[in-house]
């Protein structure tokens, strides 16, 4: 029988992040990654990547989800994240940034169920002022269909909505490092940095 969890927590060490959109999440992931020896899982980019590979039977329905700010059905994303986790960890690898998830509680629950048990989340903080900027910004060259307005405002009440209650739920356990996001990716980083050591040896 398949292992349940199917990753104990001596094989890998898992760390959510979380945070609105625009927050900055991949930027800082990806200064873990230059620094330390993360791998860096984007449910956003996994999803986008589905979306676009060749003869995928959800190709549709994601691109409508992610124009529309939803989120996507878990069992496509999970599945997503566990099978790229199964390749790294096949490659040796072990420490997991698993940025933008869980986005909903069924997400949460149906991960720590079947994958993997996260050792907590880090969790951007910022206004949606801030958000707005960068997004904006971002759009003017990302090519994301979601980087305009409409969306935009969609994926922010998607946030409130429906992403909060996990970051609370896992505030509740006592697994939640909050970070403050308003200030330069630089000073942001320092603190990021700062606090993972605190909590495990990066
Ligand atoms: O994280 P990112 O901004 O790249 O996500 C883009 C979109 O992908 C989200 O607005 C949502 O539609 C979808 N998504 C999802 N579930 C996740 C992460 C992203 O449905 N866990
Ligand atoms: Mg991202």
């Amino acid at each position: 029988m398949e292992q349940h969890p199917a990753f104990t927590r001596d094989q890998v060490k898992v760390i959510f992040v979380l945070g609105g959109p625009g927050v900055g999440k991949g930027t800082q992931c990806a200064n873990l990654v230059r620094d330390f020896n993360y791998v860096h899982l984007s449910a956003g980019d996994l999803l986008r990547a589905e979306q676009a590979r060749e003869g995928s039977e959800f190709g549709e329905l994601i691109s409508t989800y992610i124009r529309e700010g939803k989120i996507v059905p878990q069992e496509i994303t999970i599945a997503l994240l566990k099978n790229a986790m199964t390749d790294e960890v096949k490659k040796g690898r072990s420490k997991f940034l698993i940025d933008g998830f869980p986005r909903k509680m069924d997400q949460a629950v149906k991960f720590e169920e079947d994958v993997a048990v996260s050792e907590f989340t880090l969790y951007f903080d910022c206004t949606e002022d801030v958000m707005l900027m960068r997004l904006l910004k971002r759009g003017e060259t990302s090519g994301r269909a979601d980087d305009n307005i409409e969306s935009i405002k969609k994926r922010f009440k998607t946030f409130v909505e429906t992403s909060m209650p996990v970051i609370e739920y896992y505030q509740g356990k006592n697994k939640v490092i909050s970070v403050p996001c308003e200030k330069s990716k630089e000073e942001v980083y320092e603190i990021v940095k700062e606090q993972i050591s605190d909590r495990m040896t990066i």
